[in-house]
């Protein structure tokens, strides 16, 4: 770290110990240093020639439900043994150490900052490892209450053995809504918060980088961890340039 990077790391040291509330924001790049690819990297091997949009959406689901549900067990059989990283840990160590004081707000579905022991998550896109219905109860044939995707019919992908609806990741696809509670607690938390920080995101995809923007607006600082430059660089009042299983472990540790 150069001299200007430290006293900027220095600096961020010195908003965080003054901050009562912590908002973060992280994205793909955080798992990075775990082994995860990104979404367009885990286009290897077979899915090679399938656009991710032609994958997570429901409408590709619908067309060929097997193609989607081959493609995430694939993708969840490669997450299975993953660890989480330096980055994760001390995020999760962090928010043990000081109950309530921040706010984590993850795009990933990988679920590796809860197997780090983050006690809470905002998961703004979903958990690759959980399923939900395809239909809602009122577009089902028969009413759903009966119905529970852990006791689905196994299959390629599984199916409601009274109504026939069909299990999906519970993830957000393309062109979908963020879950409504998720979303309203993460809008909270940046609005009340007094540093925002975005680690592993390069901020392009929304409405999660609109978070950077309204804790700005707020009167927060926004600090940055990326080797990167990232699309939120220029409403940050920090840019911290490097991995985030490298700074992340020292940003957080106590005074
Ligand atoms: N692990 C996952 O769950 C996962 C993986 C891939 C994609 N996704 C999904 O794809 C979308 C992509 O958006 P995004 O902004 O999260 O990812 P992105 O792929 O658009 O950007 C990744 C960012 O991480 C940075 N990065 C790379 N290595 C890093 C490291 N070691 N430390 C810190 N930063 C690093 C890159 O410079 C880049 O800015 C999201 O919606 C997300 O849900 C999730």
């Amino acid at each position: 770290m150069d001299s200007s990077q430290a006293s900027i790391f220095e600096q961020v040291r010195v908003w965080l110990h003054a901050a009562r509330h912590i908002a973060m924001l992280t994205g793909a790049g955080v798992s990075a240093e775990s082994g995860v690819p990104t979404f367009r990297d885990a286009q290897t091997g077979m899915w090679a020639r399938f656009r991710p949009e032609d994958l997570a959406t429901e409408e590709a689901f619908r067309r060929d439900p097997q193609r989607v549900w081959d493609w995430y067990a694939e993708r969840r059989e490669n997450l299975r043994d993953v660890q989480p990283n330096a980055g994760h840990s001390a995020v999760a160590e962090f928010q043990q150490r000081h109950p309530g004081r921040l706010t984590l707000i993850t795009q990933n579905v990988d679920g590796l900052h809860q197997k780090a022991g983050s006690p809470s998550v905002l998961a703004l896109h979903g958990t690759i490892f959980e399923n939900q219905w395809l239909d809602r109860c009122e577009l089902a044939r028969r009413p759903m209450d009966a119905c529970h995707v852990d006791q689905a019919e196994p299959g390629r992908p599984p199916r409601c053995a009274q109504c026939g609806n069909l299990a999906r990741p519970a993830v957000v696809w393309f062109g979908e809504m963020l879950p409504t509670a998720a979303m309203a607690a993460a809008e909270q938390a940046a609005r009340r918060c007094e540093v925002m920080l975005v680690a592993g995101t390069s901020g392009a995809v929304y409405p999660a980088a609109g978070l950077a923007h309204q804790a700005r607006a707020a009167g927060a600082k926004v600090v940055i961890v990326n080797p990167d430059e990232t699309e939120l660089d220029e409403i940050a009042d920090a840019v911290l340039t490097g991995t985030s299983a490298r700074i992340l472990p020292r940003l957080l540790e106590d005074w």
